[in-house]
């Protein structure tokens, strides 16, 4: 269920490459001179399509950072990212807003649903703005697939914190998005919560073909993934397939005592 999938140029990708997105050299620098702080050091990085994967490292490690850059959320200081074949690192604002708009998901800590609109109209909203018709079918599936079909009428005041985070999934979802991005998309969840949802994360990935980029720090949330990226000093320092928590705990050990014996 987990393991790598390549899929074919002429396959369910449309078309696409079997690289959703990219970084070749990308370095990110805040500040100058004395307070110049770099968060990403030179990162090279391929994001797989139809996979999930998972950004974990320590606490200012780059890891939002890194999904920011990707994501288009944020510019680069040198190094150029790629979303398939287009360089993002290239356009300008307007082209950058519509690509985000077109083709990318959000997913965010804080579940960002309006208070006032429904759990179907926050999941169509996005595509309301666009002005773009949802595909009912597809629409039915996402719901489906995110378990949220009898709750559609409810307001966010009327759903749990867990059933708000997957209508945030759900929405991210439901424009088909080429890629989705999640930073600590379970970090306001407690652990039954956030296991529903990483579930449903899952499900999105081996189901619906969608390609999915969370940063974590939990290696429970990390083993829903193909993959796992470590982040040390805003360089990939490691990478793991098919994690358990086990596993990713493990390696994160090796990393403490490595960084106390340094
Ligand atoms: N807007 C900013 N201005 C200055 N420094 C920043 C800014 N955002 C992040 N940083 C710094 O960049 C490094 C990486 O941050 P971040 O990507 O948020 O790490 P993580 O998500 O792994 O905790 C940290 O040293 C952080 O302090
Ligand atoms: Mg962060």
């Amino acid at each position: 269920m987990t393991t790598a999938v390549t899929i074919p140029k002429s396959g369910g990708s449309g078309g696409r490459t079997a690289v959703a997105a990219k970084a070749r050299q990308v370095v990110k620098a805040y500040g100058t001179g004395e307070t110049r702080v770099v968060a990403l050091d030179h990162v090279d990085v391929d994001i797989a399509r139809g996979q999930f994967t998972a950004i974990m490292g320590p606490s200012g490690s780059g890891k939002s950072t890194l999904m920011h850059c990707l994501a288009g959320l944020d510019t680069v200081t040198s190094g150029n990212i790629y979303l398939d074949e287009t360089e993002i690192t290239q356009l300008k604002d307007k082209r950058l807003t519509q690509l985000r708009r077109d083709r990318i998901g959000f997913i965010f800590q804080a579940f960002n649903l309006l208070p006032t609109l429904n759990a179907l109209e926050n999941i169509t909203l996005p595509m309301d703005i666009a002005g773009r018709k949802p595909d009912q079918a597809w629409l039915d599936r996402v719901v489906e697939t995110v378990g949220l079909a009898g709750r559609l009428k409810h307001r966010p005041t009327e759903l749990s914190g867990g059933q708000q985070q997957r209508v945030a999934v759900a929405r991210a979802l439901a424009a088909r998005p080429e890629i989705i991005f999640g930073d600590e998309p379970t970090g306001n969840l407690d652990s039954r919560a956030g296991a529903e949802v990483l579930g449903f994360l899952r499900r999105s990935v081996d189901e619906l073909g969608q390609t999915i980029v969370m940063v974590t720090h939990d290696p429970v949330a990390a083993s829903y993934a193909d993959r796992v990226l470590y982040l040390a000093d805003g360089r990939i320092v490691d990478e793991m397939s098919n994690p358990t928590a086990e596993s990713v705990l493990d390696r994160m050990k090796d990393f403490d005592a490595r960084g106390r014996t340094s």
